[in-house]
């Protein structure tokens, strides 16, 4: 390993080109399928770049010859980020913001691990932060080198967090602010979760944090503190303080928030079984529910489960609007496994005000029927169209929706699952529908995809950058004065001066 250290060229004894030809042409098995690489030649030299790439290929990597689109990660050395975006610049590539551009430390990393290693901020020679709200024009495809947004709306967040030890902290630490209605705080984690969130590496030293927005210096001790201790001592004080635990435990209740906790805390509660056993306290059906079926709901639903509520919406809805359109919206669009509910968004082109107004009636009357509801609450809608969208980043839309508990019978549900032992075949759901005239489908569908803090950070981004108003119905330009209309998703980012964003890269 001491040529690939040192940078001392290749293999010592000189073998014939003849070898080396016939070497090179030996089909190497890839074991990494989704690594594509690319060794830049520049400054690193024909024959050390002819040895790493056969090393590489060696290991079970895939590495090109020539640059293409194929590609996703770029080694270089002697390089700095800007000397190899410069040199991406005139190859002629159809989309190079997703590619990772790395120094072959990386390389040697993965080659001592014999599999590819995750990038960490001190391998990559640019900090990327792809989605410029102004792409220069004719410059798309190429990204400018400039920080990561503070927006979380310009930040591309798959599920795959490469930075839970501090997420999860600080998840805790903004739920422990909201229990105590605590705003400032509250936003302050839960932006520090959402850009970690973002990133494509993990956090492993401070220094790795440098150039990272929304990371206040509260925040950072904090993170020095895992990386040193491997815990925080907030975080832990959160997890064992009572009334945390309590509220914790109240919400988990569908129907009961921050004011009931609160109530129930006073009096002294701190067991739902005592709660529920008490004569003196009076609860509203939606508890009623919620403790009914409390250890349903709290279990989460799968996405199998997702699967056959939505074949069982489709069925209900088109029974009585033959061309809805219907999605499925909330965590399960933005590729997540398992979730609190299921949130299914419906209209369609043809929709009179009379179907609007009564199709959910007809499906909840339909289900009842078929003892199939546990529980709903129907909120007509409170929506006027010519009113300016509201300025408040939480803002609740005013369609008419219906929050109900379904009961989803195992038969229902695709792939074998055990039986539960006291003969019980169906399990309660959280359901969400919204219904929605079809003039607003896309900022529907854009506000009840998520995530919240996805949502919040699009507002935010739209009013403080753009003097323009967001909400779930529509979007009013200050300036012009204007309502900009919409078809779909994209053409709302596209007002916005923002790049398309995926479902699947909004789980901020
Ligand atoms: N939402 C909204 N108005 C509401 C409730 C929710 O606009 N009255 C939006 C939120 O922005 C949220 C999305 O609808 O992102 C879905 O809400 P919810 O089901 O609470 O969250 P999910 O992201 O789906 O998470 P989970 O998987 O836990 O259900
Ligand atoms: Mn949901
Ligand atoms: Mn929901």
């Amino acid at each position: 390993m001491d040529s690939l250290q040192t940078g001392h060229l290749g293999p010592r004894k000189k073998r014939s080109r003849q070898t080396d030809a016939a070497r090179a042409s030996i089909p190497q098995e890839v074991k990494f399928q989704d690594l594509v690489l690319f060794i830049l030649e520049k400054k690193m030299g024909s024959t050390r770049r002819a040895f790493l790439m056969e090393l590489a290929r060696r290991k079970g990597f895939r590495v090109e010859n020539e640059l293409s689109d194929s590609v996703t990660h770029i080694v270089a050395e002697n390089n700095s980020g800007s000397d190899v975006l410069e040199w991406l610049q005139v190859q002629k590539l159809k989309d190079s913001a997703q590619l990772e551009l790395l120094d072959v430390s990386w390389l040697i990393e993965c080659m001592r691990a014999g599999r590819p290693v995750a990038a960490t901020g001190k391998h990559q020679l640019v900090m990327r932060e792809d989605y410029s709200a102004n792409p220069s024009p004719g410059s798309q495809a190429i990204p400018a080198v400039h920080k990561i947004s503070q927006y979380a709306c310009q930040r591309r967040t798959t599920l795959n967090n490469h930075n839970h030890i501090f997420t999860d902290a600080f998840e805790i630490l903004a739920e422990n602010y909201e229990f105590k209605e605590n705003e400032g705080c509250y936003v302050t984690y839960m932006r520090a979760a959402s850009v970690l969130k973002s990133l494509p590496f993990t956090i492993v030293s401070m220094k790795d944090t440098e150039g990272i927005p929304c990371l206040e210096d509260k925040v950072k001790s904090i993170m020095e503190e895992i990386i040193e201790e491997g815990e925080s001592s907030e975080v832990k004080a959160v997890l064992s303080d009572e009334r945390y635990q309590c509220f914790k435990l109240f919400t988990s209740v569908f129907g009961v928030g921050l004011k009931t906790s609160e109530k129930w805390f006073r009096m002294g509660f701190r067991s739902l079984s005592k709660i529920r056993l008490d004569k003196s306290l009076k609860f509203t059906q939606m508890q009623k529910a919620g403790f009914r079926y409390y250890e349903d709901i709290v279990s989460c639903v799968t996405r199998a489960e997702a699967e056959a509520v939505d074949v069982l919406v489709n069925e209900a809805v088109r029974a009585f609007l033959p061309d809805a359109f219907i999605t499925m919206t909330g965590g399960f669009r933005r590729g997540k496994k398992m979730g609190h509910d299921v949130d299914f968004l419906i209209t369609s082109p043809e929709l009179t005000e009379e179907d609007e107004q009564q199709l959910l009636h007809k499906v909840i009357n339909l289900w009842e029927k078929k003892g199939l509801l546990l529980y709903h609450d129907l909120v007509e809608s409170t929506f006027e169209k010519l009113k300016q969208p509201s300025r408040k980043v939480d803002a609740l839309d005013h369609f008419q929706k219906c929050f109900l508990i379904f009961k989803l019978y195992h038969e229902r549900v695709g792939g074998d699952r055990c039986r539960q032992p006291e003969g019980k075949d169906w399990k309660a759901i959280r359901v969400d529908l919204v219904m929605c005239p079809y003039e607003c489908h896309a900022f529907a569908l854009l506000g009840w995809t998520g995530s919240r803090q996805f949502e919040r950070d699009l507002r935010r981004y739209a009013s403080h950058e753009r003097k323009m108003i967001l909400d779930n119905h529509a979007l009013y330009d200050k300036t012009k004065r204007v309502f900009l209309q919409a078809e779909n998703e994209e053409e709302i980012f596209a007002h916005l001066g923002l790049d398309y964003i995926e479902p699947w890269e909004r789980n901020a």
